[in-house]
């Protein structure tokens, strides 16, 4: 099946209540060839209007970040969601939305086939790898699994929240952790 034909079936979707509110559900955007997989956590208002996954402000900034190492995030990256609906308010996706709308996230993996997966948050990574830890323990050490190597990183909106640039604060260790991945890639 081609990512055409999931997204297709995935845009009519009424698996959980999310789908009763959302404007837009959001599948992915970026390059289906691509190496490298980002998987974030949830639509926000951007991109419950527009349909498409980190185009607000933390999508800006994940898109600054990526490109002050090269990367394109249309070009050279697929990204997603955990869920494809916006949670109500922004608030985190319950765990009946997470395990009834993560058959898509596989199903999208298994079509684009990455080696390497950047998750943005502590959600990403305990919804997807099942590892509950505080994302600042986890970030910048990659974890391998089944051939494929995940990067763990702070959430977009968290360095949003902590703007600072200096050294060894999170969007300095962020701006780290991706050049691990440029270097991988
Ligand atoms: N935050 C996310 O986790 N994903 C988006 O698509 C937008 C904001």
């Amino acid at each position: 099946m081609k990512l055409e034909v999931l997204k297709n079936k995935c845009t009519s979707c009424v698996k959980c209540t999310l789908s009763t509110t959302r404007n837009n559900v959001v599948f992915g955007r970026g390059n289906p060839d691509s190496n490298l997989f980002v998987i974030g956590e949830g639509p926000g208002q951007q991109e419950d209007e527009q349909g498409l996954a980190f185009v607000g402000r933390s999508g800006k900034m994940l898109d600054d970040i990526f490109l002050s190492v090269g990367i394109d995030t249309n070009k050279d990256c697929y990204i997603s969601n955990i869920v494809k609906c916006r949670p109500p308010d922004n608030r985190k996706p319950l765990i009946n939305e997470v395990s009834e709308c993560m058959p898509w996230l596989t199903q999208q993996i298994n079509l684009v086939k990455p080696n390497i997966i950047v998750l943005a948050g502590s959600t990403a990574v305990e919804s997807y790898l099942g590892i509950k830890k505080p994302i600042s323990q986890l970030r910048g050490s990659w974890i391998i699994k089944e051939d494929i190597k995940y990067m763990p990183i702070f959430h977009p909106s968290y360095l949003l929240r902590n703007p600072s640039k200096e050294k060894g604060k999170p969007k300095w260790l962020t701006l780290e952790d991706i050049k691990k991945v440029k270097k991988e890639l």
